[in-house]
């Protein structure tokens, strides 16, 4: 089993924003200059920055992945065959589930078995929940698609003798009741559970919890909620346990949280222990979400991405509060919430968070991917929010239809970062203005992979102008740099059940000369190269 949050050697990415956006200046002959000195590593991107989130809202669970073994949409046990493959391809490597808000209303009790109860989801509409899809066929999904296992437990409306029950439940190899029970529903080998999710947000809808409150209970769920699965009794395979952190901010609310947390695992004792902290932040300017998915102009496509770029701030100011109590940096922060928020889709449930999946997304998505990148020693786990018909998702659902959004791709082309080594790279980042908001032109990242390849990825943000990109790579006799690139024609471009290739990736490939790598990257697009 890979470790995963692995601890991180030193490396730092080393990114100069300039103010080189002159008025009046064709921006396009600003060359862009990177360096890249392929010798130097630092720190691991795990595999888990790429990690989804499956809630049970709207359809992001029925219609999106369950539909029932009786239906006519192709599925196995259940579970759509669309689906699975698309998410294959995608390499996914944890799915957090049931929620989000509902995880604080959910009872595992009623999703096992062959009689379900049906409940309701107060949490997202108040529609009945038929527990079809429970712990068993969530199981079945991650074995279908590969994935391991981000469980969150109810904190909020559950109990810890409820969550330890779960836990042994899935886990114990011996003859308990609960464990003969799980086998004879089907499943006689222990499950593998490889991250635990100590509630959700109980500050907010998880609870309304002060710091202090909230400490409290995590003692205990972190004491007695155990995993006794033995093939996961060595360090290396533990299943890791991730706290509740702080909601997207810096302000006072927020950084209380977090040192509260912090402050008493330096001084915890043998009884409890955390591995992760968790961060939501939505790129969400104002509540209630009123920006458009679709049909939005320039002014709006810089000011979403000017909201997300604060990701960068938010994990810094967290990171320095752990780097007080942690500077070994064993505390992963896990950004398990991160995403646009849109206004819903006019026709929609509200309650369901129905938005499109446009161009601006795949950029959204690239920045924030690259900034997690950055801070790869301390952020070793993020999910995206959600992964079916549910916000920033990977994928759309309509009945027997099915379609990849934009921001699927950006995760495809961003596999060979999964678990590489994070290499610096230095550029003048140049700048980009519209909509009252400046931002910088160009992002980039480099990565060396298990075998020792370069990948390099260029975000050209300007939508109006290409970029040349030129990068002068050392510690590497560079011959060649093909890959993908994705854009449209507009940045509010969408893939439909109707037109499911209008953002599609293309084949890449930069000119080789001298050592100098030259990427000639179109407006509003996201590139991936490898260099041989
Ligand atoms: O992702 C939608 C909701 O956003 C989640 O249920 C909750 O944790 C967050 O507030």
């Amino acid at each position: 089993m890979r470790a995963r949050f692995a601890r991180i050697a030193s490396g730092l990415a080393i990114l100069v924003f300039c103010g080189g956006g002159r008025p009046g200046v064709a921006r396009a002959q600003e060359r862009i200059d990177l360096t890249v000195d392929a010798s130097r590593g630092g720190a691991k991107i795990s595999r888990d920055l790429f990690g989804q989130f499956a809630e049970h809202l709207g359809s992001g669970v029925y219609g999106g992945i369950w539909v029932g073994p009786d239906s006519p949409i192709p599925n196995t046990r259940g579970i759509r065959n669309d689906v699975v493959a698309a998410l294959k391809a995608l390499k996914v490597p944890n799915v957090r589930w049931p929620g989000g808000c509902y995880a604080d209303d959910y009872h595992w009790r009623k999703g096992v078995g062959t009689t379900r109860q049906v409940t309701l989801n107060p949490s997202w509409g108040g529609v009945t929940e038929s527990n079809a899809f429970g712990t068993h066929e969530f199981m079945d999904f991650l074995e279908q698609i590969g994935a391991e296992a981000y469980l969150s437990i109810n904190l909020g409306s559950g109990s810890v003798e409820e969550a330890s029950e779960w836990l042994e439940y899935m886990t114990t190899a011996q003859p308990t009741t609960l464990g003969k029970e799980r086998a004879a529903n089907g499943h006689a080998a222990p499950y593998r559970v490889a991250l635990l999710g100590i509630g959700n947000e109980s500050w907010d809808c998880g609870g309304n919890m002060s710091p202090a409150a909230y400490l409290t209970q995590l003692k205990l769920y972190s004491r007695f909620v155990r995993d006794f699965n033995p093939a996961q009794q060595d360090t290396a395979a533990r299943m890791l346990k991730i706290a509740v952190g702080p909601g997207g901010g810096n302000e006072p609310r927020w950084t209380e949280w977090t040192d509260t947390i912090m402050r008493a695992w330096q001084g915890h004792q043998w009884s409890w222990d955390i591995d992760g902290l968790s961060l939501h932040n939505y790129t969400v300017p104002a509540w209630p979400p009123s920006y458009k998915s679709v049909g939005f102009g320039e002014p709006e496509y810089a000011q979403i991405l000017k909201k997300t770029l604060e990701m960068d701030d938010i994990i810094k100011t967290h990171s320095a509060i752990m780097d007080r109590y942690d500077p070994q940096k064993k505390i992963a922060l896990v950004v398990d919430e991160w995403g646009g928020w849109y206004a819903p889709l006019p026709g929609s449930n509200p309650a369901f968070l129905v938005q499109q999946n446009s161009l601006r997304d795949a950029i959204l998505a690239s920045l924030n991917l690259n900034i997690f990148a950055r801070h790869a020693d301390r952020v070793r786990g993020a999910n995206i929010a959600q992964m079916i018909n549910v916000l920033q998702a990977m994928i759309m659902t309509d009945r027997e239809k099915m379609v990849l959004t934009p921001t699927y791709h950006v995760f495809k082309m961003y596999i060979p970062f999964q678990d590489a080594t994070f290499v610096p790279v230095t550029f003048n980042a140049g700048t980009y203005t519209a909509g009252g908001v400046t931002l910088p032109r160009v992002d980039a990242i480099a990565a060396k992979d298990a075998s020792g390849r370069l990948w390099l990825e260029v975000t050209n943000v300007d939508p109006n102008q290409p970029a040349e990109v030129v990068a002068t790579v050392s510690g590497l006799a560079a011959k060649s740099a093909a890959g993908t690139t994705l854009t449209a024609s507009k940045v509010d471009a969408v893939n439909t059940f109707d037109a499911p290739a209008t953002v599609q990736p293309k084949p890449f490939t930069a000119a080789v000369e001298g050592g100098r790598i030259t990427l000639r990257v179109a407006p509003k697009s996201v590139t991936v190269v490898s260099v041989q």
